[in-house]
């Protein structure tokens, strides 16, 4: 039967195509709001689902700044809102069954409001697979989009609602760098500023490099520009944000502007705390580590995914680093920056992965002394060469190593915990705990959450605190006032 057409934006994505690295340049444009669209929002409300990393946390800012200039207001009640948009997840396939299962249970909510429009968009809209899942058994969902043309939502809003045609526009190839979208940001403490997008290294498990495009830096004056103005409106802390920050800038053909340099700029900024996610080993350069060494306003936290401890994994992982170098790194970043705390990310069960193999990336754990980690099962995604490969290992087996691997990082966490009890640390006051709001909680410089007694007008600001108990999960303490 032949595809119906479903209005004049319907075009689907393609994973091969995605795949393709062009060499033409990128343009950086700026955002602009069609015109004659201010009200299309008035007296309408939206909720975004965001799921996954603090790429697509901040992507949903974003579209919240759209929807706003558009006349939009927030709402966190589902049968309130006139239009809802789940930001998806496609890292594994558990966080692409929760999209599902959350379209399923929303369908309710379509069937009572058919005013509603419920759109998709994020990595997973990336995927022909879930496109095409979407489209058949999905039929409700009226808008999807992509990761590469956020700045178009205004033009599909509009053509939902006039054409009351499902919209799907995805773009394979990445585009432009869209400067000054509109951003309703989730707090007025912490910001995230992206300084790249898209991924060039196809570690082979990662789905990433196909559903966010080829890397591509942001101009360091944009950058630093936001930064001062997140500065200026109070802002006490920001994350910049790269799927390997660390390869900042490579992409330029006229200057030779790395991470490092970037990280030299903005220490220069009065703003009192910048972290940075995600690091790449076989990037990290010694540029980098002499401006954090410096210290001042780069916490002393680094988010390093070693992915394994065992050469083999590694290669077959394409990470283009050994345990070996992976450790070299490690050793001389704890030399030149004293009290640093240091990070992972780690699967387990990758294809062909051997009991032996896994016992190398325990050594390695043992080694490095992570103050905390994310261990996950390897999830095959479609279309990435591990998928491909042969997955001989019994569940049973993965899950038995993740166990093992999650002891032992636990017990490193606990007694990295354990080492801070009795010292005074600053911390930054992001409000009150989750299950006590009596009790204030915030963040230390290496990214430790305290919770602590304290005065409320702390909140928003940089205290000291003094630690009672380090705890396995978060550390305990009372504001010291001078
Ligand atoms: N299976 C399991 N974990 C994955 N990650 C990325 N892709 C996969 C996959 N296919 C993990 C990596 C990465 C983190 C964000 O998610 O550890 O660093
Ligand atoms: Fe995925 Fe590797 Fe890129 Fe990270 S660096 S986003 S793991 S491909």
């Amino acid at each position: 039967m032949a595809e119906k057409d479903y209005s004049k934006y319907f075009q689907k994505p393609n994973l091969r195509q995605a795949a393709k690295r062009g060499k033409e340049d990128v343009k950086t444009i700026n955002f602009k709001m069609p015109d004659c669209m201010d009200n299309i929002g008035k007296d309408k409300k939206f909720l975004i689902d965001t799921y996954g990393c603090q790429m697509n946390v901040h992507d949903s800012e974003v579209i919240a700044g759209i929807l706003g200039s558009l006349g939009y207001e927030l709402t966190d009640k589902e049968e309130k809102a006139d239009v809802i948009i789940l930001n998806t997840c496609a890292i594994r396939e558990n966080a692409e069954n929760k999209v599902f299962g959350e379209l399923g249970r929303l369908k309710s909510y379509k069937q009572n409001n058919p005013d509603l429009i419920l759109g998709v968009c994020g990595c997973m809209s990336q995927e022909e697979k879930v496109v095409n899942k979407l489209l058949h058994t999905y039929q409700y969902v009226d808008l999807i989009f992509g990761t590469h043309n956020i700045h178009h939502l205004p033009e599909y809003l509009r053509d939902a609602y006039m054409n009351k045609e499902r919209v799907i526009e995805v773009w394979s190839r990445e585009g432009d760098i869209v400067e000054h979208m509109p951003v309703h940001r989730g707090g007025k403490v912490k910001a995230w500023v992206n300084i790249t997008y898209g991924c060039d290294e196809f570690c082979t498990y990662c789905i990433v490099p196909y559903t966010r495009g080829k890397e591509r830096s942001r101009n360091p004056k944009d950058i630093l520009g936001e930064i001062q103005r997140l500065a200026k409106e109070g802002y006490k802390e920001v994350t910049l944000l790269g799927q390997n920050v660390n390869s900042y800038g490579k992409d330029f053909k006229d200057r030779n502007y790395g991470f490092g340099d970037l990280l030299s700029d903005i220490q220069k900024i009065n703003i009192p705390r910048v972290r940075f996610t995600t690091s790449h080993p076989k990037d990290f350069d010694d540029k980098t580590i002499e401006a954090l060494a410096r210290g001042g306003n780069l916490c002393e936290h680094i988010h390093l995914p070693v992915q394994s401890g065992n050469n083999d994994v590694l290669r077959r992982m394409n990470r283009k680093y050994t345990h070996e170098k992976y450790l070299e790194l490690v050793n001389k970043i704890k030399t030149k920056i004293p009290n640093v705390a240091i990070t992972t990310d780690i699967i387990v069960g990758f294809p062909t992965e051997t009991e032996e193999n896994f016992l190398d990336t325990l050594k390695l754990v043992e080694e490095v002394n992570y103050e905390g980690a994310y261990t996950f099962i390897f999830s095959p995604r479609e279309g990435t060469p591990a998928a491909r490969m042969e997955d001989n290992i019994p569940l049973l087996e993965k899950k038995a190593r993740l166990h093992k691997l999650n002891e032992l990082i636990n017990r490193q966490f606990a007694a990295a915990h354990k080492k801070y009890e009795g010292k005074i640390v600053e911390v930054l006051c992001e409000g009150t705990s989750k299950n006590d709001k009596t009790i204030l909680a915030g963040y230390t410089r290496t990214n430790k959450l305290v919770n602590f007694k304290g005065k409320m007008e702390s909140i928003g600001k940089l205290v000291n605190v003094k630690i009672t108990e380090g705890k396995t999960w978060h550390l305990l303490g009372e504001e010291v006032n001078e």
